[in-house]
């Protein structure tokens, strides 16, 4: 047998009764630490995905681990209907974290569930209006109002007899094309500033400045979706700090709970003065485990300075990745696309015969990288030499 092809996953371990929606890589994860995912056969995989763009801290990260564990003990649950000390801290330290002119957070569950929610405060604030903007080859989330924004998902997914609201779609980087997307009758436009699932294509800071002048013109909220790019991702608490621009409305999740599940709707004040008693609700957002690895998250990457180490590492990656099949590189941060001459699917499975599990995307030929930030330069360097032994 090849030596480098993975000892394949257990067929009789009760898989057939979970719902077959996912196509599932060849291998089965018995425990991960740092950077490193291992097999029940004991064969160590290099995670340069983290379980879709989420494992901001790596595995097994003390900090995070210990604030799970004291949370577990001191109360597991209480809802948003009773005031909770580290409820209050994570809003706080997260409002402070983004730097950006947000002045009030909503706790809720999933990606998904904060950009509907953030759409629910555009169109109250907007009342009347009837349409959304959204951009080609964007990824939202799976639910009935961000899957009608969702680029493709209509064709594909979306599974629901009409959408909610009117949609539209503005080319990326079309500064010329916003005018007619975004009109008197828009109530939002939702962005995400570097798209993940497209493969981590950076919409850059002239056309995301273009859409804060047509929304302020037209009065339509700017929504910010950085579910997959924010956290610290790109190397900045936010991309919005990234390019400098002041959105309505940041959504967040993923890297936010370094796998607890939790989301977050951040809003501007005066977005935050249209929040009326009851207008929003959720059960489990806001609880305690939650908000403690919210916590533990910030504490992390400000403590032990992981922003500037996505920058420097990130950087590495572009300036030394460049080998084999790679022709070239797209996104920010940590928030990396590699474009391959050969389909990145095709790449990424002979780089897993290899110990290295990277992500593909939207694109055929973009192989996508989602570390996590306490990635080394000597993890790059497998990856590298790892390229370097593919064919082009
Ligand atoms: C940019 C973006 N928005 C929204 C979502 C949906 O998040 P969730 O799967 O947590 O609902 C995702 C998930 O991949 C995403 O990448």
């Amino acid at each position: 047998m090849n030596a480098r092809v993975l000892t394949p996953p257990n067929p009789n371990d009760g898989r057939q009764f979970l719902a077959p929606v996912f196509a599932q890589y060849p291998l089965e994860i018995d425990h991960a630490e740092g950077v490193w995912l291992y097999t029940r056969a004991g064969e160590r995989i290099l995670d340069l995905y983290g379980g879709h763009a989420v494992a901001a801290l790596g595995y097994g990260h003390p900090g995070w681990t210990r604030a799970l564990t004291e949370q577990a003990k001191a109360c597991n649950f209480q809802s948003n209907a009773v005031p909770m000390d580290v409820r209050s801290r994570a809003a706080e330290r997260l409002i402070r974290f983004s730097g950006l002119n947000l002045s009030s957070v909503f706790f809720v569950n999933s990606g998904a569930e904060a950009n509907e929610n953030a759409l629910k405060m555009a169109f109250r604030m907007n009342t009347g209006r009837t349409h959304v903007a959204a951009i080609e080859h964007s990824f939202h989330g799976r639910t009935a109002a961000v899957g009608a924004l969702t680029w493709g998902a209509l064709q594909k997914w979306y599974g629901l007899p009409r959408t909610p609201f009117d949609v539209s779609f503005i080319p990326r980087r079309d500064v010329a094309a916003i005018a007619q997307h975004v009109t008197e009758n828009t109530a939002a436009v939702i962005v995400e500033p570097v798209q993940g699932l497209a493969g981590a294509f950076d919409l850059g800071a002239p056309f995301l400045a273009a859409l804060r002048k047509r929304c302020d013109e037209v009065g339509a909220a700017l929504i910010f979706d950085e579910v997959q790019c924010g956290m610290g991702r790109t190397g900045h608490p936010f991309a919005a700090n990234l390019y400098g621009i002041a959105p309505d409305m940041v959504t967040t999740a993923k890297a936010l709970g370094n796998g607890f599940p939790c989301a977050a709707l951040l809003m501007s004040p005066k977005v935050a003065a249209a929040v009326k008693l009851d207008a929003l609700g959720t059960t489990y957002g806001g609880g305690p485990m939650a908000c403690a690895a919210i916590e533990a998250v910030i504490e992390a990457i400000e403590s032990e300075q992981l922003l500037e180490r996505v920058q420097r590492v990130s950087k590495y990656i572009r300036e030394t990745c460049i080998v084999g099949p790679v022709l070239g590189h797209q996104g920010a941060g940590h928030l990396t696309g590699l474009r391959t001459s050969r389909p990145a699917k095709e790449v990424h499975a002979e780089l897993l015969e290899q110990r290295i599990l990277a992500g593909t995307s939207g694109d055929p030929n973009v192989l996508r990288l989602l570390p996590p930030y306490v990635l080394e330069e000597e993890h790059v360097d497998l990856l590298r030499d790892a390229l370097a032994s593919i064919e082009p």
